[in-house]
Parts: C-alpha cells; structure tokens; sequence
C-alpha cells in the first residue's frame, strides 16, 4: 500500500509522471463526464481528475459513488492544470486518475473538514480526531513538534541530559490540589500524580546530573482558564554550580533560538522588571508590555474633594487611554459594567475626557473643576483626544481591577496584535506571601525556593520583606516560565517549612526523603520550567493552549471524548480497597 508522494509534493516538474497517492477525499465535483477529486493528507490536497475517454468508464461510475472522508489511493499521470490555483501548493497540476483503490468507506463527519468549520467546541471535541484533520490543527501540532525538537536540540548542544523522572510519586506542592491514584496492593494508600517533577529534579542535581531536562508531564487539580490544563507539558530543566543570571540568560537564549527557529523573529534582549515595579505600574506580576498605559497613582490629587469613593479608598490608580475622548455614553456605561462584574471586582468607574479643545469632562465634574482635572491629565501625560480612566478601593483589588480594565483597553484598542511579541523577566520576588483564607505564610514560587542571602537575617523579624532569587518569564502578559535557586541545605530548607506552617513531624512526613539527600553533600542548585504548551500557543498566535494539545480536556476538565473521568465497577473500588460513597 505505498505512495510514490505525498498529497502536498507534486509540481510542475512532476508532469509526465506516473504516482500513487493515499489519502482522504475532501470533495467531489461531478460535471458529468468530467470529475475532479481533492485529495487530503496531512501534507496537502493534490486536485485529481477523471475523464470520459482518458479513464474507464466502470472507473468514473465507481469514483461518482465516493463520499467525503472517504479513504483512497489512486495512481495516475501528473498533467499542468488549464486553470491554477496559485492557493494551493500543488495548485499548478493536477493527476489523470488510471486506478482508484478504495481502502475504507467514511460516515458523513458531523462538520466541515476545513479550515473554517461549521461544528461547535463540543462537537468538534467529541470528535476530536475529526477535528484534528483540519489544517489549522495539523499546523498547530506540527509547530509543537517543532518547538519540542528544537528544545531538544537547544539543551543538548548546552549538555543537558534528558532523564525522565516517575509520574507515581508523592505530592509535590505547586500550590495546586493533587491528582490521586489508590494503590491496590496498599489499601489507604495513594500515589500523587506530579504538579511538577521540582523533587526528583533537585535529587538528580544531589545525584550529580548537574544538567537536566524533561518534556515533562504534570497534573494540577485547579479551576481551568484558557491558558491552563489539569494535564500540561513542561520543558523542565535543573542546573548545579549556576547563579540566577545563568539561568536567565540560558533560558532566555532558548525562547529567542525558538522564535528564530520557527518563526524567524529576532527576539530582542529580554528587559528585567522587579515584581514590585510590575505590581505598580501595571497591576500584575505578568504585564503585557505591547503596549504603554501605564497605571499612575492619583490618590493625593483625588482625596479631600468631598467624594466618598475617593476619600474611603486606600488607592486611587488611572491609566490613560490615548485617543478614546470620543468614546459614547454607551461605551463608558459597558466599560462601567465590566470593571463591576465580580471577576473584576471594582465598585465603579471615574473617567476624564480630555476634550480636543483642551477642556476636560468628568463622571466627577461636581468635585473636581478644570484646573484639577488639568493637573490629573498632568499627571498622566493625557493630550487632548485622551480619556482617563480611574478606579479607587483597596489597593490589591483596585490594581487587579484596573489590570483587567487596562488590557480590555488594549484589546479594544487593537493594541494586543498577536504577530508582536514583548518578552520580559518578571525578579525580585518576594520569598513568601501571607494567604488570607489559611491565615499562614505561603510560598511564593513552592517552598524549595532560596531566600536571597542578603534577606536571610529578616526570616525571622519580617518574613514578608525576604525576597527570593525566583524569576518568570512573561510574554505578551502570558506567564511563559518560572524557576528559582533552591535551597541546598537542610536547615534552611527546615526552616522555610517551619515558616510555612509544616511542624517538624509532617515536614519529615512530607519531605523526609529531599530532608535526607540534602545531608549528603547537595550541589548549589537552580532551575526553570517553561509552560511548553503556552509557549507553542504564542509562536501559533493564539490566546487557547487547548488547540495546540492533541487530546485536551474541556472546561469542566473532562475529556468528552472518552468520557473521561468516568465511575468504576463496585468490584474495582472494593480492590482498590476505596468505599463507595453512601448516597
Ligand atoms: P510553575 O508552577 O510556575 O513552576 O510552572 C511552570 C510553568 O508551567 C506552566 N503551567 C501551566 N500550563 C498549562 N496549564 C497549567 N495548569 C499550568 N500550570 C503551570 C506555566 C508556568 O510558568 N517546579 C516549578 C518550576 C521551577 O521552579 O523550576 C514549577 O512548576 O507556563
């Protein structure tokens, strides 16, 4: 059942030739006594044409019968095309059918196979090796195998090793919940699936591998984003003898050989942002930095002027929106709702409108005259044309309002093209964060993390001060990456567990086993791991990492096809020594 070529080979320099092709039909165009087939594989279409004369007469009858999807092989003579199709790569020939092969009947697919389909999510995940015919998605799985093979390529030429490390393991904490697997032969007991291979990664480095890496596959049990999978691939690497600035510019020289690679982009140099300066300016600690609109504080101007909102708030934060003075009633009443929806969280929204005749027109005119609504537009180096924006609460939620506000402006203003790409180094992260909800200290990046040396004497007094030698790599306000030095020696590492609210009996519970190995003659230590499935989604210009994933998991993190998760026998559960849930 051989092919001579594949459906996306054949050009002029093939007329003349005799070849065999396999694929699926995409469509039929029947004109009696002419017939033209397209051919699909996952290389190209290739046009195929029989006529009365040139090809059997049994053959044309038996080829009029042939449905979409249908599966062939055909051999025929490559001819020059009358009429071109300069759309397609193979557009300028065309192959005079001789024999047809039917090698399998097909279904009518429930939607178009092309790139522009007809068929819902839901549909097309059902049928997700249907929709994974389509060309955008062949595209985007192949660009992930390039973006691995490059990986490959990149780190062993830099003498990393490639070592897989176990998926039955122990919990690992990433800040998500665990994916759990029972273990029969030990009723009670479970397997954790990995967040991410950080232990085994820091073993192999005590091991003396002082140069790993992994396409590793990790679990996360947390609330699905478009941007986040309960299963996801990360290009996971561990380094000894290294400092920070190392890693960053080994990690960094891998994204930019990556673009240049495949998509021929010159990265520029990659600018560093301390976390603090990112919190300020842009609310975030992933800013998108294709565009300006910096946030800039207000609040001394705002309060004192008899407005509550103001007056009550902690933080009074604008940004300026070049050009959007025009903007209709209509269009600041939606933006009004948008910053109040939940998610968002803020309790409204001020503008300014810097009128073209440089006078000023504000939500707040009865608080504020002309020559204080001059000083915000100062301030915030509004021109005329602009609109200023301003939110005021609780600084935390007021930054993460005015975030949200400041990309859905970016958005409208078309200012988040996704053929430019704005990488950035997100350092200077604080250690550890205090958590509201479990009214302890939480770590930052996971508690394998090294104080800065320079923070260490503040553990004690002022444990939120202590920054951490951590850094993330964002692109276009995607978090692409995130890694840090770790800590190489048990005290220390004691210590932080301590902080962190593990008593001295569940750390050794928990990690009794990196404890031990760190007694025996630890290297220093530090690693990355970069989101590989976000990444491709960004070299593919898209926002979902689900279309570059061959078998995602819907919203609800189940996977419709399979129908995945699913109940288990009576039987299975009571082997697995698991009760059923009484209902
Ligand atoms: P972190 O938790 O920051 O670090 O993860 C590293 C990168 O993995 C990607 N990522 C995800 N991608 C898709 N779906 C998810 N649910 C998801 N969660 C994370 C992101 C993220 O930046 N062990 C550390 C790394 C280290 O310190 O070396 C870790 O896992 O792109």
């Amino acid at each position: 059942m051989t092919r001579t070529h594949t459906c996306g080979e054949l050009r002029l320099e093939h007329v003349g030739c005799t070849v065999s092709l396999c694929g699926w039909i995409q469509g039929i165009r029947d004109k009696g006594k002419l017939l033209w087939l397209d051919i699909r594989d996952r290389y190209g279409i290739t046009q195929l044409i029989l006529e009365e004369g040139a090809a059997p007469s049994t053959l044309l009858q038996q080829t009029k019968e042939l449905g979409r999807e249908y599966v062939v092989k055909v051999q025929g003579v490559v001819c020059e095309r009358k009429e071109r199709n300069p759309r397609l790569s193979t557009g300028d020939i065309e192959v005079q059918v001789q024999t047809l092969e039917l090698l399998n009947t097909a279904k009518t697919p429930p939607f178009l196979i092309e790139p522009d389909t007809d068929g819902g999510e839901e549909l097309r995940m059902r049928h997700r090796y249907l929709d994974l015919r389509r060309p955008p998605l062949q595209s985007n799985l192949m660009l992930r195998h390039q973006v691995m093979q490059q990986t490959r390529a990149y780190l062993n030429q830099k003498q990393f090793l490639e070592i897989e490390t176990p998926t039955l393991i122990k919990s690992t904490p990433e800040g998500a919940r665990d994916f759990v697997v029972p273990a029969r032969t030990q009723p009670g007991q479970f397997y954790a699936l990995p967040q991410s291979p950080q232990a085994c990664k820091q073993l192999l480095m005590v091991a003396g591998f002082d140069r790993y890496y992994q396409l590793a596959r990790c679990f996360r049990d947390e609330d699905l984003r478009t941007d986040r999978q309960p299963e996801f691939t990360q290009i996971d690497c561990e380094l000894s003898f290294t400092t920070q600035d190392e890693i960053m510019a080994l990690f960094e020289g891998l994204t930019k050989y990556l673009f240049q690679h495949i998509k021929q982009i010159e990265l520029p140099s990659f600018p560093r942002m301390a976390y603090a300066t990112a919190m300020q300016l842009y609310g975030t600690d992933k800013p998108d930095l294709r565009f300006g609109m910096p946030f800039v504080e207000l609040t001394h101007l705002a309060q004192g002027h008899g407005l509550r909102v103001f007056d009550d708030a902690v933080l009074v934060v604008g940004i300026c929106a070049q050009g959007c003075s025009g903007y209709t009633r209509k269009q600041l009443d939606l933006l009004t709702d948008f910053v109040k929806q939940p998610q968002v969280g803020a309790s409204g929204l001020v503008y300014v409108k810097c009128n073209a005749d440089g006078s000023f027109k504000s939500s707040v005119d009865k608080f504020f005259d002309q020559t204080q609504l001059a000083r915000w537009g100062e301030v915030l180096n509004a021109q005329p044309g602009d609109l200023i924006l301003v939110l005021a609460g609780e600084a935390q939620t007021t930054r993460q309002a005015l975030s949200a506000l400041r990309l859905k402006m970016g958005n409208e203003r078309g200012l988040r093209d996704p053929a430019k790409f704005a990488p950035l180094w997100i350092v200077d992260f604080p250690l550890l964060e205090w958590d509201l909800t479990t009214q302890r200290y939480q770590a930052r990046h996971h508690p394998f993390t090294a104080p800065r040396p320079a923070d260490i004497s503040l553990l004690e007094e002022e444990p939120e001060a202590v920054h951490a030698d951590a850094y993330d790599l964002v692109i276009n306000g995607v978090e692409v990456g995130g890694g840090s030095m770790r800590i190489y020696n048990r005290a220390m590492q004691e210590k932080i567990l301590n902080i962190l609210g593990f008593s001295a009996e569940e750390a050794q519970q928990q990690f009794g086993f990196l404890l031990e190995a760190l007694e025996y003659g630890a290297p220093p230590h530090g690693g990355i791991a970069l989101g590989l499935d976000r990444l491709c989604s960004l070299l593919g210009n898209s926002e979902s990492i689900r279309s570059f994933i061959a078998f995602p998991k819907n919203n609800a993190g189940r996977d419709v096809m399979l129908k995945a998760p699913a109940p288990i026998a009576q039987d299975q559960l009571q082997e697995l020594g698991i009760e059923p849930k009484l209902r």
